[in-house]
């Protein structure tokens, strides 16, 4: 298994991984291609494994108000076959030690218990907009008496 930047001339396979994990919802297909149609900058890694994209992680800005605070975490995704193996843990450090990813503010919506095992720690601010109460809202490096509502690219 390898781990590279996501390139220009694979964002097809990127894509379909994201309706594999999500069955549910196409919001994050929809979101990674928007995202990309608008030339937002996106941080973002894959899984490879034999020639199979298994794994994506994406980071986005973080606004307060006008001025990038840090970076979202969104999505992480592992094809459904190849869950509950360490993959997404593994893809997640490596992102985590990234030049544009490492010294920064990192936000993140989603399952407290595992992005606490990362360092990641629940936050009451900035305030999530897309989260009343902060319950699944986690930060990295984040100093928690800056009050105010963290601002998203528009596509989110
Ligand atoms: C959540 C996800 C990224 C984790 O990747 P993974 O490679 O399966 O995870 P790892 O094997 O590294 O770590 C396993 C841990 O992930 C967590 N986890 C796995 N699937 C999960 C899910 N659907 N929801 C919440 N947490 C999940 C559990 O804490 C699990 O720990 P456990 O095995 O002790 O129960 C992956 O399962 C996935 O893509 N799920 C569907 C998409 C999704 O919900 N993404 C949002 C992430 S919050």
């Amino acid at each position: 298994m390898k781990i590279q930047r996501l390139t220009d001339d694979n964002h097809n396979k990127a894509a379909a991984l994201l309706r594999q994990a999500f069955p549910n919802s196409r919001y994050e297909e929809r979101l990674f291609n928007n995202l990309h149609k608008k030339g937002r900058t996106v941080y973002e890694w894959v899984c490879i494994h034999t020639n199979r994209y298994i794994a994506y992680i994406a980071f986005t800005k973080a606004y307060r108000g006008n001025d990038v605070c840090g970076l979202h975490l969104a999505p992480l995704a592992v094809n459904p076959e190849f869950q509950h193996q360490g993959i997404g843990s593994e893809l997640l450090r490596f992102a985590l030690r990234q030049k544009e990813v490492k010294d920064t503010t990192i936000y993140v919506l989603g399952a407290p218990k595992f992005y606490e095992r990362f360092g990641f720690v629940r936050c009451d601010q900035p305030k999530c907009p897309f989260d009343p109460g902060n319950k699944h809202f986690l930060a990295l490096r984040n100093d928690p008496h800056q009050h105010f509502t963290v601002g998203y690219e528009p596509e989110f």
